[in-house]
């Protein structure tokens, strides 16, 4: 695979995105929380603009009248029948019985050190009685290199 510079670290701030041209494919380059994440701009649905979607979280709850807001900022919904996909994995959290899709692993190398991030919180989720979906979006490594976001495709 090779590496692309798709913009500077401080131009895609918290909680931002960019959607990037990159060897043919559209791909959204998403901050959360100062970890950078990478997926394809295609929906395993239908192909939607999956990256253009609103990001949100998810409410869990214990006991009825309690609940919690969690992964606030990681949960990517596309915005032509609102499908839902963990921006740190691709991953969906439904519909449990079709298709999967190909998922790359995400890494973040903040000024050339790095980290995997695989499946963060997933744990947590299906504590909370949600279950994984067969679903998951492409997604591609991310790296910050002297202040430059990378992607490998
Ligand atoms: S195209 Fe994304 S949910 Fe249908």
């Amino acid at each position: 695979m090779a590496k692309h510079r798709v913009a500077k670290a401080g131009e895609i701030p918290p909680g931002g995105r960019r959607i990037v041209e990159v060897a043919g494919r559209s791909i959204g380059v998403f901050n959360v929380g100062g970890e950078f994440f990478a997926l394809r701009n295609q929906c395993p649905h239908a192909g939607g603009p999956l990256c253009e979607g609103p990001l949100s979280g998810f409410v869990r709850s214990k006991v009825p009248g309690e609940y919690e807001y969690v992964r606030k900022g990681e949960i990517l919904r596309c915005p032509w029948h609102q499908w839902e996909f963990d921006v740190r994995t691709g991953q969906s959290w439904f519909d449990p019985v079709k298709t999967r899709v190909r998922a790359y692993e995400v890494t973040v190398e903040p000024g050339g050190g790095g980290s995997s991030n695989g499946g963060l919180a997933g744990g947590e989720l299906t504590e909370a009685g949600l279950e994984k979906g067969p679903f998951t979006a492409e997604t591609y490594s991310v790296s910050v290199e002297e202040q430059y976001v990378v992607i490998e495709v």
